[in-house]
């Protein structure tokens, strides 16, 4: 049995997911395959990294295959007892560039497992199960976005995804004369999952505060009652919100100038008010607009590296890629990457067997 998980962007929507608001992302065309059989043992093979892990029990490796060992964990938790299993993995999603190459993989194998087993896991569990795996097993407290598409991706869309009530709309995304693109930053700073994790707290602090259950609670006059860092961050999350549902408004009546403004001004207020950017990828932003055809850019994912998206006429890419590349070499001594992205459908099998 082979099956096959997208990794995902986000259009829009940034550090809102772990605070019940808004996002905006869509299932893309690079994927994580799984392929499962039984075994003797637990056998974790990467075929991108030529590193097979092999267990008799399952335990924390501090590799890539702990997002696996994971699934199986929060599996066996909920009742399930999966015996040993062989997985086998391939990827083409770049690691650490804000894709979400981990949240494909423990979908994939999530579903892979429902499927082997017939565990009869619907999409929602299984997006579910995966998010558990990362907070609790691998330890970054994530939301639900990044799984959420990854399982329930529709070409052509992106979902609109309340991740407060879990309730969702697929969005048309007509990008007739259009591109998205992502350019890969190429650096990963170390305190990237320790940042999250205390963005994350700040904003449970704002709640205390302020004496709130959640974030959609939150008026904008009530940042009056804030300041410092808590005011910043509360400040970005409910003005996110806002741009999540503008740009819906600005896709229905295809105004890509306006979704464009709206990616600059997300990645204002990532940088300035919930301090996640980092130099390299504000630079790659600020570069972008000095470009004709570039409608709008900002970072994506969790921050500190990773990817830009980047929205723009067609044929834009082409042209800037090597100027671009040339400016950051000679700032960063790095090579920059470039993805042209499309959307995709989410989880599905590819052959039974
Ligand atoms: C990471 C997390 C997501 C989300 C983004 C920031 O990708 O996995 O749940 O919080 O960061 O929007």
């Amino acid at each position: 049995m082979k099956v096959k998980a997208p990794g995902r962007i986000n259009l829009i929507g940034e550090h809102t997911d772990y605070n019940d608001g808004f996002v905006l992302p869509f299932a893309i065309n690079k994927y994580v395959e799984v392929s499962i059989n039984q075994s003797e043992i637990y056998e974790f093979e990467s075929k991108t990294f030529n590193n097979i892990v092999k267990l008799e029990r399952l335990e924390k490796t501090n590799s890539w295959a702990d997002y696996i060992i994971g699934i199986l964990t929060i599996l066996n938790k909920q009742g399930f007892k999966i015996p040993p299993v062989r997985i086998s993995v391939d990827s083409n999603i770049p690691v650490g560039s804000g894709l979400s190459s981990s949240a494909a993989l423990e979908v994939a194998s999530c579903f892979a497992l429902s499927e082997y087993f017939n565990l009869g896991l619907s999409k929602l569990d299984i997006a579910k199960i995966s998010r558990e795996a990362e907070a609790s097993f691998v330890g970054v407290k994530c939301g639900i976005m990044d799984q959420f598409v990854s399982a329930f991706g529709k070409k052509d869309h992106a979902i609109f995804l309340d991740t407060m009530t879990l309730a969702y709309e697929y969005v048309p995304l007509d990008l007739k004369g259009f591109e998205i693109f992502v350019v890969d930053s190429k650096v990963k700073h170390e305190l990237s999952s320790s940042e999250y994790n205390l963005r994350r707290k700040e904003c449970e602090m704002v709640l205390e505060k302020l004496k709130k259950r959640s974030f959609r609670e939150l008026l904008f006059e009530d940042l009056r009652l804030l300041d410092g860092v808590l005011y910043k961050r509360a400040r970005h999350v409910l003005e996110e919100n806002e741009r999540v549902l503008k740009t819906i408004k600005a896709l229905e009546v295809k105004d890509f100038e306006e979704v464009g403004r709206l990616l600059f001004e997300s990645h204002k207020s990532l940088k300035e008010l919930y301090e996640v950017s980092c130099e390299e990828t504000d630079f790659i932003v600020d570069s972008l607009k000095k470009f004709e055809g570039v409608l709008g850019a900002r970072m994506v994912g969790g921050g500190f590296g990773g990817g830009v998206i980047v929205l723009a006429k067609e044929g834009t890419l082409e042209k800037i890629k090597k100027e671009l590349s040339e400016n950051y070499l000679n700032k960063f001594k790095k090579m920059l990457d470039f993805y042209e992205l499309d959307s995709s459908d989410g989880v599905h099998v590819v052959f039974k067997g």
